[in-house]
């Protein structure tokens, strides 16, 4: 089914309702995620043998954003091309993170689950399933392309 302009309007505008307040959604999207699986915290390296509280942590913060935006330019991208195309670079680097770091198809799901979540409690009053549907084709496309980038470590 073709991704619609109204499908891209629905993420875009929901992001940008959202970002305003991008430091206290990006805590509650990890916390949650760390709340249904308190083992992830573990594969990020920066919140190994740190003593900064994880809402003082920029890291974090910084990849909270990478995902909610990667996956509304994935929106974007989906409307103009009908498919998800990311840098060669980018693809690959981030292939090639999430396997050095050990991240498999579940904790997409999870992270999935959480980012679905998060938005619905952040904007309630876009909230819709169609609202929902739009985020979660995006996100699924996007993981696919860093998937496909993603090679068992030797
Ligand atoms: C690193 C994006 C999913 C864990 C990164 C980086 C980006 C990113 C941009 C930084 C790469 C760099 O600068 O070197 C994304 C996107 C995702 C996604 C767009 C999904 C659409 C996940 C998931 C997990 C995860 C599901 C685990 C639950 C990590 C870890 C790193 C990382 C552990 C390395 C951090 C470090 O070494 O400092 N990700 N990520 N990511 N990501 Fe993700």
């Amino acid at each position: 089914m073709a991704f619609t302009a109204e499908k891209e309007a629905l993420v875009v505008d929901s992001w940008n309702a959202m970002k305003v307040d991008a430091a206290e959604l990006g805590l509650k999207f990890f916390l949650r995620i760390f709340e249904i699986t308190p083992s992830a915290s573990g594969l990020f390296p920066f919140l190994r043998d740190t003593s900064v509280p994880l809402e003082k942590n920029p890291k974090l913060k910084r990849h909270a954003m990478s995902v909610f935006a990667m996956t509304c330019e994935a929106a974007v991208q989906l409307r103009k091309l009908g498919r998800v195309i990311l840098k060669e670079t980018t693809t690959k680097h981030l292939g090639a993170t999430h396997a050095k770091a050990g991240i498999t198809g579940e904790h997409f799901e999870l992270m999935r689950y959480a980012l679905l979540e998060t938005i619905r409690e952040a904007v309630p009053y876009m909230w819709s399933p169609k609202m929902r549907n739009a985020w979660a084709e995006s996100y699924d496309q996007l993981v696919e392309a860093i998937k496909k980038e993603m090679r068992p470590v030797a």
